[in-house]
């Protein structure tokens, strides 16, 4: 839907500070030599997308196959469709395999991988797949050295499927205390891949693809010898997570939610807006970093940060205001129809509860609405 004007709660887009993201994840990867394959289920927007491939070859990362759907409609074809493929999506993959968009699904189960054989014989499709691999035991993935990854490897190749390679996600990144073990978490991350790529390889196997990434390890990584290709995504905008860990600064944070002042607590000097959590999401990603953002860090209309007032609670359609140490507010200093910008724990999560983004300058003016695509 188009729309003409803000109305609050909405979701702002500073494309200054998102170029300037963008442009220094280019440079990282272009001195390590590995080429980025974005993950666009941060921004979802085609426009966002092409400038962040602008340059690389490599194609995106998606997270849905409605965003495959939507990219394929803009022009997109190269797809890695990073979520452990459900069986029972294996017709769909086929579909739009036979539509023309290169499509590559993720895989860590002999289960899986059977069921991916059957599909093949049932739609006649030479499935694409990567192996996933796990990094740090924080969610999916064989060990490097597990034996199901030949095992998987064959039972793909035997029903003609390409074994593309294997990808690997150090999630774990996040919960890294300082930059030195984020280092090494990227050298673990692409460490796994090679071994597991290598493994195919001796195995028979071309396997021409090893995909790593995550944002915090892509901007500590050192030496990427032997990936092919890094999938940072949350770098588009950046969060307050990203911050804390000491990947970006609060200034680069590029996404803020606009909200209005609705009311004052007298009795604890707090703040309430119109920004609840169907607006803010119940991200709590700074909770286990030493600064806790709450629900948000706010800041004035133009986007400066206000030292330690932070969203405290949220429900639906209400949020609350106040400072981090509980001490109360002037509320004199915030009337009623105060507009005020919160900033986001976890940009995606945050953006996923809008439809799209209102473009704004600086100084701070609502331009343009770029929309998202949605759903699964
Ligand atoms: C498989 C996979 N690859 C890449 C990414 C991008 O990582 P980040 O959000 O840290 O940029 C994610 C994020 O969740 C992911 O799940």
């Amino acid at each position: 839907m188009t729309k003409t004007h803000p109305i609050t709660p909405c979701l702002l887009l500073d494309t200054a500070r998102m170029t300037t993201n963008i442009e220094r994840m280019r440079t990282r990867l272009q001195a390590l030599g590995v080429a980025l394959r974005p993950h666009v289920k941060t921004c979802k927007n085609i426009d966002i997308a092409r400038q962040l491939t602008a340059g690389h070859p490599g194609g995106i990362t998606v997270s849905t196959l409605a965003e495959a759907d939507y990219f394929f409609e803009h022009g997109m074809t190269d797809i890695l469709y990073a979520v452990g493929i459900a069986p029972g999506k294996l017709p769909a993959v086929a579909d739009r395999m036979a539509r023309g968009m290169a499509l590559r699904i993720v895989l860590d189960h002999p289960q899986t991988a059977v069921a991916v054989a059957k599909a093949a014989k049932t739609f006649g499709t030479r499935f694409r797949v990567l192996i996933e691999i796990d990094a740090d035991g924080e969610r999916a993935g064989l060990r490097a050295e597990a034996s199901e990854l030949i095992e998987i490897a064959a039972i793909l190749e035997r029903a003609g499927c390409h074994v593309d390679g294997v990808m690997v996600h150090a999630g774990g990144s996040y919960h890294c205390d300082d930059t030195d073990s984020m280092r090494r978490m990227a050298e673990r991350e692409r460490d796994c891949a090679v071994t597991a790529a290598g493994r195919l390889r001796e195995a028979g196997h071309e396997a021409p693809i090893v995909s790593v990434g995550s944002t915090p390890t892509a901007t500590f990584a050192e030496d990427l010898t032997g990936a092919t290709e890094v999938r940072a995504g949350v770098h588009v905008f950046q969060d307050l997570v990203q911050a804390g860990l000491g990947v970006c600064k609060i200034d680069d944070i590029a996404i803020s939610v606009l909200t209005e002042v609705i009311g004052h607590r007298q009795e604890d000097g707090k703040l309430l807006v119109d920004a609840g959590w169907m607006a803010l999401s119940r991200d709590r990603g700074t909770a286990d970093q030493a600064v806790d953002q709450g629900y948000g860090l706010v800041c004035d209309e133009t986007g400066q940060a206000f030292d330690d007032v932070i969203v405290t609670g949220t429900n639906q359609e209400h949020g609350i205001i106040g400072h981090r140490d509980g001490s109360p507010l002037n509320l004199d200093e915030f009337p009623v129809g105060t507009h005020l910008r919160i900033l986001p724990n976890h940009a995606c999560a945050t953006a996923a509860q809008h439809e799209g983004y209102w473009i704004v300058d600086s100084p701070y003016q609502a331009r343009r609405w770029l929309s998202r695509c949605r759903g699964w």
